[in-house]
């Protein structure tokens, strides 16, 4: 079928813009519309055995004797008593069988001749090398190595062999400072930095190493950093505990045992920002976790033996350990991971990238598209984008107007946006679509089958549809922390306490509506409370970025004597609009327009960037904090 003759899935259900499957999406899917309810129904009646058979389709050592244990609760296991490892399944497998040479992963450095291609062959000898490294230094079982290293296949290599031995991989992303690097190291008490002598990002080099070298002034855990030669820039290695990467790996076997674990035994802590300054360090297992990320990529994402597969972030973030990683080569697939700043040298650098390598499926950030919207639909028309089949995106609620932009310009109107609504803490997609899902852009669908989520209000009550109110799941599912490292009782509060009826708070904000289908507000911690009207930040700032002139928004409550709160809003414009009374004006009529009345807007200020995490997300805490005068607290993660 030609792009002209294709008729549109879109139709309009009242006030609302649903998109139906095309008819070769739902013939190609993995799991047909019938199979999805099904297994809806499965899940929602016996999430244990819905899980237990999705553990079937991977290899154990020894089978489990029991699926789930809650005896301890919220401290729950799966799969008890059963012994595996998830380096088996993403590597040790693969190489007995047909995929032995076929690509695992394609890297594409930021300077654009920098290209590397590695079979699971290949990439299994390298872990296996690592892993005897790290061996031979000393790590063993249960021991933490700290991983400081940019977008570069010696990441998944450092990862992979950590687990292949048995130890717990904290990876730190190459972004953080050094006073950041060492918080995370201090806590995990790691043994190992691996690390390199810089990264490329935005066309400069960028020397990392001096990072460490700063950390290590106070890292006493720390015997040994590995350095990656990646850049090649001089750097010093005069201290004996610094050693180079290849000439450990060039001493090295290529051979190496895998080391048999306990299904709940710890596979890596990754630390992620809490609503106080000290971060959390996520726990998650070997077990359970390779069950749910399976799974579910294998159901959204669909993939095919054939599928040239792109998840756009960085390894640093649980999106990358589960989805860019883990997943993929535990499906077989064939995982791209891109070195760069995603408008270098120009702002076509993505699109390119799909096309010179055939990309089928592409997985990125709302932030992302909103950023590339701005450049225009004229430079990704001018690549052949035919090979994608499949849209991603994650991380914050995406707004109608990007969904669009990316449906229509990426997409072509051919590919369905899998909107995926998860968290570090839950490992795995919680809800999402599926390829043949009925979508509506800015809604994330359904949980996914096995999750039983709902929306209630403080008494654990759930709210009418409609209504706003607090994420929760009310069921354990297999990806799920198992804990924060060192900190069970916050691991409690946190998550298990917040809310009535143990049930796991998400933290966010929601509404559900009449088909049961999701939308994500915001993060309770980004509501504001407008004359007693719940309004999140997210959906202020989507209405202000679906302004024609708007580039994007953020949006803060500041008090009011009267209403509580009102909103402030902070706006970059697009380019070619300046600011005046007038777009001040048209921009407030928009706003009252897409949300009515409620929201009240003392002030809009034009601005030229905004205060960001370094994975996209809207520092609103620290518009805040300078807006009421007071101590923005704890940057590090702070991007600029
Ligand atoms: C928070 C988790 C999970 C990978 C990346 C972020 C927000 C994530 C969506 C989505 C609306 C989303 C939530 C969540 N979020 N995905 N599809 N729609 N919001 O991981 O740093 O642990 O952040 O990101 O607020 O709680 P994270």
């Amino acid at each position: 079928m030609s792009g002209d003759d294709r008729q549109t899935t879109e139709v309009i259900l009242g006030e609302e813009r649903v998109f139906r499957p095309l008819p070769e999406t739902v013939v190609e899917a993995n799991v047909s519309p019938i199979e999805y309810e099904e297994a809806m129904r499965k899940g929602q009646e016996d999430f244990v055995s819905f899980w237990e058979e999705a553990a079937k389709e991977l290899e154990w050592y020894k089978p489990w004797d029991k699926v789930l244990d809650e005896s301890d609760a919220p401290f729950y296991k799966w799969f008890v008593g059963a012994q595996c490892n998830i380096v088996h399944n993403a590597l040790d497998r693969h190489v007995k069988s047909f995929r032995k040479n076929k690509v695992a992963i394609i890297w594409q450095g930021e300077p654009l001749k920098d290209i590397k291609k590695l079979t699971y062959y290949e990439l299994y000898r390298r872990v296996n090398k690592f892993a005897n490294v790290l061996n031979s230094l000393g790590v063993k079982k249960g021991d933490r190595v700290a991983i400081y290293l940019p977008n570069i296949p010696e990441i998944a290599i450092a990862m992979l062999a950590c687990a292949k031995i048995g130890a717990v991989h904290t990876v730190v992303y190459a972004g953080f400072s050094a006073a950041a690097l060492r918080e995370r190291v201090n806590d995990a008490k790691a043994k190992i930095i691996v690390t390199s002598d810089g990264l490329y990002r935005n066309g400069k080099i960028i020397n990392l190493k001096n990072v460490v070298d700063e950390a290590m002034l106070e890292c006493s855990s720390v015997e040994n950093v590995i350095v990656v030669k990646r850049t090649g820039e001089e750097i010093d290695m005069s201290d004996g505990r610094y050693l180079w990467f290849h000439e450990l790996m060039d001493a090295a076997s290529d051979e190496c045992e895998t080391e048999v674990m306990d299904a709940e035994d710890m596979l890596f802590i990754l630390y992620t920002s809490g609503t106080t300054g000290k971060p959390k360090g996520v726990v998650h297992v070997h077990g359970g976790y390779m069950v749910g990320i399976h799974r579910t990529l294998k159901w959204v994402f669909d993939l095919k033996e054939t599928d040239i597969y792109w998840c756009a972030a960085d390894p640093g973030w649980i999106t990358g350990h589960s989805y860019i990683v883990y997943g993929p080569l535990i499906a077989g697939a064939t995982t791209l991971m891109y070195e760069g700043h995603p408008l270098y040298p120009k702002a076509n650098r993505m699109w390119k990238i799909v096309e010179d390598f055939g990309v089928t499926i592409l997985y990125t950030a709302p932030t992302t598209i909103r950023m590339l919207m701005r450049y225009g639909s004229a430079i990704p028309k001018k690549h052949n984008l035919s090979s994608l089949r499949l849209l991603g995106t994650v991380g914050e609620p995406i707004n109608p107007e990007a969904w669009m932009w990316y449906y229509q310009n990426i997409g072509q109107e051919r590919c369905p946006i899998m909107d995926t609504w998860w968290q570090t803490e839950t490992g795995a997609f919680m809800i999402t679509p599926l390829p043949v899902s009925l979508l509506k852009p800015g809604s994330a669908t359904r949980p996914f089958p096995g999750i039983h989520a709902d929306v209630v209000d403080q008494k654990g009550t759930p709210v009418s549809e409609g209504k706003g109110g607090f994420l929760v799941i009310k069921k354990p599912w297999p990806s799920m922390l198992r804990t924060l490292y060192r900190d069970p009782e916050r691991y409690k509060q946190v998550y298990w306490e917040k809310i009535p009826g143990n049930v796991y708070c998400s933290g966010d904000v929601a509404r559900k509506d009449e088909d049961g289908y999701f939308w994500i507000q915001s993060r309770a911690d980004d509501v504001i409370n407008i004359a007693g009207h719940r309004i999140g930040t997210a959906e202020v700032e989507s209405a202000i970025v679906s302004y024609k002139a708007v580039a994007e928004a953020a949006c803060i409550g500041v008090p009011d004597p009267i209403k509580g709160e009102v909103a402030k809003v902070f706006v970059i414009l697009k380019e070619g609009h300046e600011p005046s009374e007038e777009l001040d004006k048209a921009i407030r009529q928009h706003v009252r327009k897409e949300l009515g009345p409620i929201v009240i807007i003392k002030s809009i200020e034009f601005v030229d960037s905004l205060p960001k995490t370094r994975s996209g997300k809207i520092m609103r805490r620290v518009l805040k904090a300078k807006e009421m005068g007071v101590d923005p607290g704890d940057l590090t993660t702070l991007a600029d």
